[in-house]
């Protein structure tokens, strides 16, 4: 919403939180429409706190690219309605069974197990219906992007990320003793699972602007490496943060046999690499200037971030 940049990093990341809460406040059905249980379910996760950061990506490559219109933020909302379905869904008990998130009790610990799965079920068909609705002209424009976005959290991204994810825990857990997989496999494991909607964020919302080719090349190559990083990151404050602070719980990763950064590389490379991703994220900015500086913060934001 605002270009100001001499705003600190944590004021900018409130006001656009607001912004895009505003938005999915109008997109999303009132408790009151019926069938009610359904509505109350999706909306109890969509406002449980979230830091809204892949809608903030979204908004800011569409800004980088001189766009910053209803479609856009639309669109961003939507991002924020797939990335809590998968929440959602992630913490089932046949997933990783969690009772906590952002300091609230899980959807399926509120709701019951049938309504949390159909509440994931519907965010993430509400995001494609907000996104192929969101009046984004040309044409061709929204098609494509409704494309790149259900390839980014299909089999191919996200889903794909969460079943290798799972297999290796299941191996790790029968294998009792076996480490976490090859760097390659934990690779795939992390730019899929978390990598992907990050870097569909920022990859859509800057077709949203009509970036050209290299332009969403360039975004999606800094997003990539945001994505892992940022996973990495969460990888990490599974060993070093607090549960006060994160609101969920802490070192389940190492409890539930979890592919992670740390227990591959151990903490402090963990943190090396982390940061080094994001060194390369910056570079590939560059030819953005001073129009790139809040992606650059960002991607400082996203590894430095205690929660
Ligand atoms: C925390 O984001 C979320 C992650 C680190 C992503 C983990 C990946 C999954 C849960 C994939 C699940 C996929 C399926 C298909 C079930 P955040 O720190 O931005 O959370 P916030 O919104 O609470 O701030
Ligand atoms: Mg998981």
């Amino acid at each position: 919403m605002t270009h100001a940049l001499d705003i600190t990093i944590d004021e900018y990341l409130e006001i656009e939180r607001t912004y895009v809460d505003a938005e999915l406040q109008r997109i999303l059905p009132p408790e009151d429409e019926y069938p009610q249980s359904i509505h109350r379910a999706m909306r109890y996760s969509v406002f449980a706190g979230g830091k809204r950061l892949r809608p903030i990506l979204c908004l800011e490559a569409g800004r980088l690219f001189g766009t910053n219109e209803r479609p856009l933020l639309r669109l961003a909302a939507a991002l924020e309605l797939i990335h809590t379905y998968s929440l959602v869904h992630d913490d089932l008990p046949a997933l990783d069974n969690d009772d906590l998130r952002r300091g609230k009790p899980t959807n399926h610990r509120v709701f019951g197990e049938a309504l949390a799965i159909l509440a994931g079920d519907a965010l993430l068909t509400l995001a494609f219906e907000t996104v192929a609705a969101s009046g984004l002209a040309p044409p061709e424009r929204q098609a494509r992007l409704v494309k790149d976005l259900a390839h980014a959290v299909g089999t191919r991204g996200m889903v794909g990320g969460q079943v290798v994810d799972l297999a290796a825990a299941a191996h790790a857990e029968e294998n009792s003793g076996a480490g976490p997989p090859d760097s390659v496999t934990l690779h795939y494991i992390h730019a899929a699972k978390t990598g992907s909607l990050i870097c569909a964020a920022l990859r859509t919302g800057a077709l949203a602007a009509g970036a050209s080719e290299g332009d969403v090349e360039r975004i999606s190559a800094y997003g990539a490496k945001v994505g892992l990083a940022f996973q990495i990151a969460d990888d990490l404050l599974d060993v070093l943060g607090s549960s006060e602070s994160l609101g969920k719980a802490v070192g389940k990763d190492g409890r539930q046999h979890k592919s992670t950064y740390p227990a591959l590389h151990g903490v402090e490379e963990s943190q090396r690499i982390a940061a080094r991703l994001v060194d390369e994220a910056r570079a590939v900015l560059a030819p953005y200037e001073e129009r790139g500086r809040r992606l650059g913060e960002m991607a400082h934001y996203l590894i430095t971030r205690q929660r």
